[in-house]
């Protein structure tokens, strides 16, 4: 059986990335959706035209993970395409933020992650396709948004390394970098009343983001960056020293407020 596998399946990016999967066919069998939420996944699935099977589990609780490991063993699928879209952020300051949060943050984003590439990867086959969302977060340190940013600059890193690891055994690995996206992402990420500032300029339509993170995915690509002013923010980051950036960030937004 062929088999993706998608988290945050229930919301945004995710149930997207199965959308457009499911309209592509790509000889898949079934479609496993995975975030805590099941009544979305399973409104979701009414409308895609592949079967779909519904894990309902909090991957930041290690107990959970046993439906999915469970099936795994059962039925050994062929995991053609996996997608980590599981992830959320809060902004505010560090000392301004619960502990609750800021360590959410890293057990869903980094630990979860982690956890559940290592969990599928031994039923990837050769010429499967491991997508990790990052964020354009993960270029830069970003003072009020500190602990997810530093979360996505782990998700680049390790999927980076993952690629080349992973080369060999020729499943292409890609990190997707976006900047904002137009998903309800932001209703978590505001919810403790700050604003992030650069969202309205620069929001993409998931539909376009997703779009372009398959085909640079199906392109053996390394990395997906959408939209012109991404891409300028990520060779910036590359060229300029990071002090001189954040000097100029904090500058503007004392000027601002
Ligand atoms: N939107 C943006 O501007 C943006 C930009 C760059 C990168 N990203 C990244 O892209 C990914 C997708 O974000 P999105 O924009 O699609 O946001 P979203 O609509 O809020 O989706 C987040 C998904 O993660 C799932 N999730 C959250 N906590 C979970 C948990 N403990 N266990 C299992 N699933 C969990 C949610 O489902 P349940 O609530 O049902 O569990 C939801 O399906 C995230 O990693 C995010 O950091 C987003």
């Amino acid at each position: 059986m062929n088999i993706a596998i998608i988290t945050g399946a229930s919301s945004g990016m995710g149930s997207e990335f199965a959308r457009q999967i499911a309209q592509k066919c790509l000889g898949l069998d079934e479609i496993w959706l995975v975030a805590r939420r099941s009544r979305p996944m399973e409104e979701l699935a009414e409308n895609l035209s592949i079967a779909t099977r519904i894990f309902a589990m909090d991957l930041t609780n290690p107990g959970s993970y046993e439906s999915l490991r469970t099936a795994l063993q059962e039925h050994n699928p062929r995991v053609r395409i996996l997608v980590g879209c599981a992830g959320y952020g809060k902004v505010g300051a560090f000392t301004a933020s619960s502990e609750a949060d800021l360590l959410g943050m890293i057990d869903l984003n980094c630990k979860a992650l982690t956890k559940i590439t290592y969990l599928i990867l031994p039923y990837m086959p050769k010429r499967s396709y491991l997508i990790q969302l990052a964020s354009s977060a993960a270029f830069l340190p970003q003072p009020g948004f500190d602990v997810y940013a530093a979360s996505k600059s782990y998700v680049l890193s390790f999927t980076r390394a993952l690629r080349e690891e992973l080369r060999h055994r020729q499943i292409h690995v890609t990190a997707v970098c976006p900047g904002p996206v137009d998903t309800p992402f932001f209703d978590i990420a505001e919810e403790n009343g700050e604003a992030f500032f650069f969202k309205k300029i620069f929001m993409a339509s998931k539909e376009k983001v997703v779009r372009k993170a398959l085909r640079d995915a199906f392109h053996g690509k390394d990395l997906s960056v959408y939209g012109i002013p991404m891409k300028i923010m990520h060779i910036g980051c590359k060229l300029l020293p990071q002090k001189w950036i954040l000097y100029c960030y904090e500058a503007f937004m004392k000027i601002r407020s």
